[in-house]
């Protein structure tokens, strides 16, 4: 086993290096053979599928030691998609960096949310609070380019992120810096959405390796989880028009919390949905 272990050295093959990283990646990653062939593509900027139907292509020794790097971060727990510098998401290739959340899958519902609620034909105006990599924003800019998108993130070198991301796909979303609202005008917007910050400051996923790489500001959501929501709930209702719609992803056992404070600041017809692995995820009001 130990054997295994030991880092091929010199120039070596595909086949070699996967088979090496496979087993190192094990302990650390739920999908090391994934995260094996991700990497080792980006380090001999190659695709996937080139490097599993050619497993005896030979690599130089400089490309195997930038790879045996990259897998040692990897086993860091850094995230791959901070190592590549992308990550898919609505089937956008976005780039990211360590001053933004990796978008995670389950956040493709928050998109599809208000992708079902806006009208056709109509010039929607939609807010993206806490913008991050952009994903959110640049997803929904993506499928109706006829709505107007604007990104609030309090991070500036998020937002640099985010306005790169809009920029490769050729779309016109405006980005502000800002305080959640404080930075936007009132009344104008038919929806909010909002992925906040909402992990308890005291849940030891904050600081395990899974976690421990990405922005604390982008996850600690205070003592209860709820500081980031309770403050895009409050303002909201400010910078909506009126019946607006307010559309929230949380924690797994935050719906209930939620809920009640859509209904406290004014929202109604208040609904929660579930995301493919059948967990609250994402709740929804829309202003009286
Ligand atoms: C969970 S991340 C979501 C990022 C992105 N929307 C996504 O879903 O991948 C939360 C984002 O909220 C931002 N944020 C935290 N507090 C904020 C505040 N007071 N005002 C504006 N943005 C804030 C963080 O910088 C971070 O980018």
């Amino acid at each position: 086993m130990e054997q295994s272990l030991t880092p091929v050295a010199g120039a070596s093959s595909v086949g070699a290096l996967l088979d090496w990283a496979r087993r190192r990646l094990a302990s650390r990653s739920g999908s090391s053979g994934l995260d094996a062939e991700v990497l080792l593509g980006f380090a001999l900027g190659r695709s996937r599928s080139s490097l599993i139907g050619f497993p005896e292509l030979g690599v130089s020794a400089a490309e195997t030691a930038r790879f045996h790097r990259l897998v040692e971060r990897r086993v860091d727990g850094v995230p791959v998609a901070y190592l590549t510098g992308r990550r898919e998401f609505h089937s956008l290739a976005l780039n990211v960096s360590p001053a933004t959340l990796v978008p995670r899958p389950e956040t493709e519902l928050l998109v599809d949310k208000v992708l079902e609620r806006l009208a056709p034909g109509v010039r929607s105006w939609v807010l993206d609070a806490g913008a991050g990599s952009g994903a959110v924003a640049v997803a929904i800019k993506y499928r109706r380019p006829d709505c107007q998108v604007v990104g609030v993130d309090r991070s500036g070198a998020a937002l640099e992120i985010a306005a790169g991301n809009g920029a490769r796909f050729g779309l016109d979303v405006h980005w502000v810096r800002s305080d959640w609202f404080a930075g936007i005008a009132g009344g104008r917007f038919q929806f909010v959405v909002s992925n906040p910050p909402y992990v308890r400051r005291d849940d030891p996923a904050l600081t395990s390796p899974d976690l421990r790489h990405e922005p604390r500001e982008a996850l600690d959501g205070g003592a209860e989880g709820l500081d980031g929501l309770r403050a895009v709930i409050a303002g909201a209702p400010r910078v909506l028009a009126p019946r607006g719609t307010l559309v929230l992803e949380h924690g797994f056992d935050q719906a209930k919390a939620v809920r009640e404070l859509l209904n406290e600041c004014g929202f109604r017809v208040i609904e929660t949905h579930q995301d493919t692995a059948g967990i609250d995820r994402v709740s929804i009001g829309e202003l009286a």
